[in-house]
């Protein structure tokens, strides 16, 4: 009798244990390789998935709209400033979603998520550039303007017929996933050789990427990843500009290189501030910087055989870039093999280059925490 019961009350206790482990799952539904519903993206050109029309975009790649943009992956142009894929998209193909729809594109799907990158855009104003004479092809878009925009597809668009603006703001804040892509690149590249101390831009650029994440924290967001800038000193662009005896280690333009290093040290130092402040968040530094000079000091293991010349652009050359002829206009070419390249239109990576970045951020030792710690983490809280 006592031992009856006993083994009733075991069996009662593991189907009670059975129910309490497998309700949740069952209740939500959770499917393993679809970690986020959605996705929220920011950044410049590398992450732009079509905001940017090259009327509105730099002026020195005017033709981004244009043939042979997109020839690798898409067969056309898709207002992406490479031959194929970003990374972004390579990340949404991995968390099972579709590609980020643009914001700017009205018609688009934006049930999965929206990118609100924009080439060309700063970390800061664009009343600093016009504060110091420095609107010389500037986008008026910098990341504030990319909140700005968040804010009303959220509030104006999402959830205003929403009975609840709490709990609609939850359900598409709290549970997605925020990639911050470069930016802060193109504040450096506006302001080179200006009379604007470096310092100044370093200490004020990364302010502004820090209160940008402080808003979004602020709104509720707890997964976060933000990339460090790659070292632009190594873009053809770049390199066809400095002189030759300005090169640094990786050689590379070490002007611009030093000056970006100092940018993403600074960078990190306020991430682990706001990480203190933030606890409940995860906060992923993706260290674009190190990932890229792996690939610079490894490029056969990677299939690259072009690190620094442009695949698409006129002259020839060492870098086959000129300035005023770019990848798009009249008498520029295409490489054949844009796979063997790191290096697209001079100022922007090939498709190649983007997915093996995607992938040593994904599976390498490149983001701090990991990757797989952000997605387990997203995971135990459903
Ligand atoms: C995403 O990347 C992880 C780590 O490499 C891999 O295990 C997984 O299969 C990938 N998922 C998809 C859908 O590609
Ligand atoms: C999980 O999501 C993927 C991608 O959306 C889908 O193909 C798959 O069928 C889903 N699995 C389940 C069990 O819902
Ligand atoms: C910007 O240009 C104006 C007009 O030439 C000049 O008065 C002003 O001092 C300049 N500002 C800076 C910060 O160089």
């Amino acid at each position: 009798m006592t031992n009856i019961s006993f083994t009733f009350s075991i069996t009662r206790f593991c189907l009670t244990a059975i129910l309490i482990f497998f309700a949740p799952s069952t209740a939500k539904a959770r499917n393993l390789t679809q970690p986020f519903k959605r996705v929220y993206a920011f950044g410049d050109a590398e992450t732009d998935t079509g905001n940017t029309k090259s009327s509105t975009g730099p002026t020195i790649f005017r033709f981004a709209s244009d043939h042979p943009y997109g020839k690798t992956f898409f067969g056309h142009p898709t207002n992406r400033y490479s031959d194929g894929r970003l990374m972004i998209d390579f990340v949404a193909e991995n968390l099972s979603l579709p590609y980020l729809a643009p914001y700017l594109d009205e018609k688009a799907d934006k049930s999965h998520g929206v990118n609100f990158a924009f080439a060309g855009s700063t970390a800061l104003t664009r009343n600093f550039f016009v504060n110091n004479n420095l609107t010389l092809d500037i986008t008026t878009v910098s990341l504030q303007t990319q909140l700005s925009w968040f804010d009303e597809f959220l509030e104006s668009e999402r959830c205003k017929s929403s009975p609840s603006m709490l709990g609609c703001k939850a359900e598409y804040i709290n549970d997605a996933l925020f990639w911050v892509g470069e930016i802060g690149a193109n504040d450096y590249a506006y302001s080179y050789r200006s009379s604007v101390p470096t310092k100044t831009i370093q200490e004020l650029a990364t302010n502004d990427v820090i209160d940008f994440l402080q808003a979004l924290l602020n709104k509720g967001a707890k997964y976060i990843l933000v990339q460090g800038l790659h070292p632009t000193g190594c873009l053809t662009l770049s390199m066809a500009v400095t002189p030759a005896n300005d090169r640094d280690n990786m050689g590379c333009a070490a002007t611009v290189n030093n000056r970006i290093y100092a940018h993403n040290t600074i960078l990190q130092a306020k991430l682990n501030e706001l990480r203190e402040k933030f606890p409940q968040a995860i906060i992923v530094y993706a260290d674009y910087w190190t990932a890229f000079q792996h690939v610079l000091q490894n490029p056969g293991e990677y299939g690259f055989d072009e690190r620094f010349k442009a695949c698409c652009g006129s002259d020839g050359g060492t870098y086959n870039f000129n300035i005023l002829f770019p990848c798009g206009s009249p008498p520029s070419t295409a490489c054949d093999n844009p796979s063997k390249y790191i290096n697209w239109d001079g100022g922007h990576l090939t498709e190649a280059m983007y997915k093996v970045m995607a992938r040593l951020f994904i599976t390498g030792a490149f983001c701090d925490p990991p990757w797989s710690h952000l997605i387990s983490k997203k995971m135990q809280s459903e």
